[in-house]
Order: structure tokens, then sequence, then C-alpha cells
């Protein structure tokens, strides 16, 4: 009999632990039916600069593996890196030459490999970046399909004959400026690249593509990548007519004419390649991230498919568009979230915008403010994407004049686009020389603040940004209510306090910002939060004044955050 038991026993807990997925695989799932990743933390490396182990100045795969205490012991799950194949470099791996190798500048497909072992070891996943939109100009694929017109490989592109002499196919422009149409004199015809000339969009419709594509998403889960972040994936379709794009007024920042890109972007389509992708990705167990702008809420929910079927993880880049702390923007934005549906990711900061600590800082409080939003966005419902030297407080390092910029559309749309150069210099790991980042020179110059806002510095400083970071992820694996607790917002009327609780059956954690520069007294009546007669005892606060022991108000600094547990 008690066998009986102890085996129906085994089996229940073995189908809560494990759920079906798509094509009949098991994966796994905790007690709450939770992922891995649901409550992961990632953290976003551009191996150009976080840490060059071989002083050639550009840093390396060596280089990260190198740093894997650092990231274990902030508390980072995984570790998602940007582009590290084989590239030309024009757009800084962005163009990739070859899918399945790692580009000599970074290192060896031994170094992944060890990378992926070690990072193991500290309970860190990996996720690589996949460019599925378009390939660099020197890929294989591409100078075959330029070859001839007759290239078995010619519809791996967009290639289309000019509406005249010296008139490309239609009006689209690419995103880096100018006309998205480059005409191959050996050939007679343009081809599309909705990013830098030197980046050819692939084609597709064509199944050949797909099948090349997947098979390259299988040969890195073989080795060990436990998912993806999938680039641009708004631009993988265009209208086969090619309809000209509506025209909207002014010019862009390069001087083209602006127009509604309803026929080259979000198309439909995009959809059934996501759901492929996903399919592949079941077969892993692995997980799919996706640089996904959107407008609104909605527009974000279409990625998750319609069956939860397409991306798992469409990331939520609306909060980096957002001005200014401000606690009515937010809160209304997080509401939007919360009713959605979904499970939300949240970034504030990445490769491609200017730092948050820069956009958000006013100068006065810059350091108050970053853990501020810190506080925010990882004490939300959802995964957190962290970028490199967040943590820091690094700022943007804009090149000075046009001379200065590496990234080729801060050349070209110089002064108005500086290019994206600011938020990519060399993490600030101390304040010696490059800031302990290479002993070569480093190809970026090293951010202002390196002095101060350093990896060493902050570690020896019990109240710097670094070590709130480091508490609020610790709580983020601590208390049960900041992973699984229901969203409930307190005095949503106030318009420079944004505060709410994670509740979680008997227990909460109460999260409480300042978004102004003045401070506050907050009242704290949980009541219809469901606590009463709550006991609040602070678990973190950014200020070191800020009392321990609450009870029916809190005096908040100028942007200044605090996170408490609330029992009843
Ligand atoms: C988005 C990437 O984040 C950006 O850095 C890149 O330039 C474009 N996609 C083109 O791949």
């Amino acid at each position: 009999m008690s066998r009986i038991l102890i085996a129906v026993g085994w089996l229940v807990a073995t189908m809560c632990a494990f759920s079906p997925v798509a094509g009949g695989q098991l994966k796994k799932v905790d007690a709450e039916g939770h992922e891995w990743w649901h409550h992961a933390v990632f953290y976003e490396a551009y191996p150009r600069s976080f840490a060059d182990s071989n002083n050639d100045g550009v840093g390396d795969l060596n280089g990260i593996t190198s740093k894997l205490d650092y990231l274990e012991h902030l508390g980072v799950n995984a570790i998602w890196i940007t582009p590290c194949f084989p590239s030309p470099q024009v757009d800084f791996g962005y163009d990739v030459s070859d899918y399945e190798n790692i580009d000599p500048m970074y290192g060896t497909l031994a170094d992944l490999d060890r990378l992926l072992a070690e990072a193991k070891n500290h309970n860190i996943k990996i996720i690589l970046d996949f460019v599925p939109n378009h390939t660099s100009d020197q890929h294989k694929w591409f100078l075959e399909s330029k070859s001839s017109r007759t290239s078995p490989k010619r519809d791996w592109y967009i290639w289309r004959d000019g509406k005249g002499p010296n008139q490309p196919p239609n009006n689209w422009t690419s995103t880096f400026g100018g006309s998205a149409w480059k005409y191959d004199p050996a050939t007679g015809q343009y081809y599309y690249h909705y990013f830098y000339a030197e980046q050819p969009d692939l084609n597709w419709r064509n199944p050949e593509v797909v099948k090349a594509m997947l098979d390259t998403m299988r040969f890195w889960y073989k080795r060990g990548v436990a998912g993806f972040r999938l680039d641009a994936v708004d631009t993988l379709f265009e209208d086969p007519d090619l309809k000209d794009n509506p025209p909207l007024p002014g010019n862009d920042k390069f001087g083209f004419p602006n127009t509604h890109e309803i026929y080259n972007k979000k198309l439909p389509e995009v959809h059934d390649i996501m759901r492929a992708m996903r399919k592949v990705a079941d077969e892993y167990g692995a997980v799919l991230l996706g640089e996904t702008w959107t407008q609104n809420v909605a527009q974000l929910r279409e990625y998750y498919g319609e069956r939860n079927d397409e991306l798992q993880m469409p990331m939520d880049l609306m909060m980096t568009e957002f001005k200014q702390p401000s606690a009515p923007v937010f809160r209304e934005h997080i509401s939007a979230v919360e009713s959605a549906g979904g499970w939300p990711v949240f970034v504030i900061s990445n490769h491609d915008i200017v730092r948050s600590y820069t956009r958000w800082g006013d100068g006065v409080h810059n350091d108050d403010i970053a853990k501020t939003m810190a506080a925010m966005y990882l004490t939300l419902r959802g995964t957190s994407i962290l970028y490199y030297g967040e943590e820091i407080g690094m700022e943007n390092n804009d090149p000075k004049s046009k001379d200065d910029v590496r990234d080729p559309i801060g050349r070209r749309g110089w002064p108005l686009e500086k290019g994206r150069d600011g938020e990519r210099t060399p993490m600030q790991w101390s304040d010696a020389p490059n800031a302990g980042f290479t002993q070569g020179t480093p190809w970026l110059p090293v951010g202002p603040n390196f002095k101060t806002h350093n990896v060493a510095t902050e570690t020896a400083d019990p109240n710097s940004i670094l070590n709130f970071y480091r508490r609020i992820l610790e709580l983020r694996r601590e208390e049960p209510a900041l992973r699984d607790g229901k969203y409930v917002t307190i005095n949503p009327g106030d318009s420079n306090v944004f505060a709410f609780v994670r509740r979680l059956k008997g227990e909460a954690v109460l999260v409480v910002l300042n978004m102004s520069p003045t401070s506050h007294t907050v009242p704290l009546d949980l009541a219809k939060a469901g606590f009463p007669a709550a006991k609040i005892h602070v678990l973190a606060a950014s200020s070191p004044q800020q009392a321990t022991t609450l009870s029916r108000q809190v005096v908040m600094a100028p942007f200044s955050a605090v996170i408490a547990k609330v029992t009843k």
C-alpha cells in the first residue's frame, strides 16, 4: 500500500515538475509552473566592450569567462552575448559572414564551449544573438547570389530591376540612411537592405533560406546554447509587389523623406517564422527573446503568438522611450502590461540607445535616479534584462567630433545622429588606466566617470549603485512575493511617488519609488491591498538614512526607493 502511495506521489510530483510542450517533448518547470527564465535576470554583454583577455583593445569570449564570478555574485542567471560570429564588423557583428563559427577577434568555438561549460558551473545560461533579417555582403551566400542572375542562391536575397535608369525599385529607405536599394552593376539589378548596404536582406519567402537558418539555430542549441535574442524580427518580410510606402511630412536624420513603413515592416508573415523558430526552440527546451519595438502593449502582445507559440520573451522596450522618471507615466504603463497577459520582459538600456543613467539623470541626483529606476524594473512581475555597466552607473560617452565616430550611422548622420558609440564604451572594472578593461588601447575611450563608477570602487562602498543592484537581485531570489506576487498599486493618484505591492498569500513586498526631485511623505494604507494592520520592515533602501521599520507612512528622500516586507 505504502509503495503504491509513494509511486502515486512520485507521479504527481513529476507531473507538476514537467509540462507537455509542442512536439510531445517535456520540459522542466518549478512547483508554480515557471520555467527557469521566468524569474531570471538576463545580462547583456557587448563582447567588444566587456572584458579584454588578450589586451588587443577589443573584448572577447575569454574575457566574459573570466568575469563569471563577478556575474554570479551580481546575481544574474543568463548572459545574452551580442553577435560574436565572423563578421567584417561594419555593424560591429550584426553583419554576419558565417553563422556557425566565432570571429577570431572574439576567440574560437573551443572558447565558446569553455564559456558554456564554466557558465554552467556558475548556474548561468548563455544566450546568443541571432541575426535572421540579413547577412553580411561578405557571406558566401550573398557572394554566390551576387555572382549572376542565374545563381542558385540568387533568390536567397531580394533582387529587383530598377524602375528606370538610376531609379531604385521603390521609395523604401534604409533605417541607417539613404535608399534601401543598392545597384549592382555586374548583374544590372538592385538588392534590398533595410540596414547598411553591407547587410543585404535575406529572402524569407524562399524555403531554402528558412531551412538553412533553422538549421543554424539547431547547430548552437546542440552546443548547449540556451536560446537566442532575435535581431530585427519586424523586418523579415517585405511586400512582394514592392508598393511604395506612403510619404509622411519632413525628412529623417539623414535628410531623406519620412515614410510610413507599412510595406516593409511588421508584415503578418513574420509570425509564421516566429512559430517555426519556436518549434525548433521547443525541440531543445530553448528560449527566444525578441527585439520587439512596439508603440503599445497590445502590439507587443502579438509576438507571444495567439497560442503562445511564438516568442516566450518579446522585449518590452517601451520604457526606454519615456523621457524622464515619472510616477504617472510608469504606473500607467505597468498597469497596461499587467492587464495584457503574457510574461513581461523589462529593459531600460541596451547597445542601441542612450544609457539609462544619462537618459534619466538630471545632473544632480544621477546615482539616486539610477537606483530608483533599478528598484522599479527589477521588482516588477516578469523577467529583467540588464545592460552591462548599468549596474555601476555607466554613462554615455558620445564622440566629441565626427572624426572620432566609429559607428557608421554617426558619421553619416552627424551631428543629428551621433551613432551608438556612446553607449558601447568599455566596462569600468576599476579606476586603473582604461578602467581595467584592457592593457592595450581600447577600441573606444572609457567613459568619463570611471574613476568613481567602477566595479572595484563600488564593491567597497555599501551605498553604491552596484551594491544596491546586488541587494535587489538577492531579494528577487529570497522573497517569494517578488517572484510570484500579484501586482497591486498603492496611492494610484500620487503624481510623484510610484508605489505598489507584490502580494503573495499572507505576505507582500512593498516598493515605494519617489520619482521626483523633492522629498515626500507617503501614506501607507495597505488595507485595500489586503493588509489592514500591516507590519512593514525595510529590506532595502537607496538612501542609507532610511528608517528600517515603517508604520503608517514613509518619508521619501528626493529620487529614492524603499523595498519592504509586509506581513499581517
Ligand atoms: C538591431 C541591433 O540591436 C543593432 O545594433 C543593429 O545595428 C541592427 N539591429 C541591425 O542588425
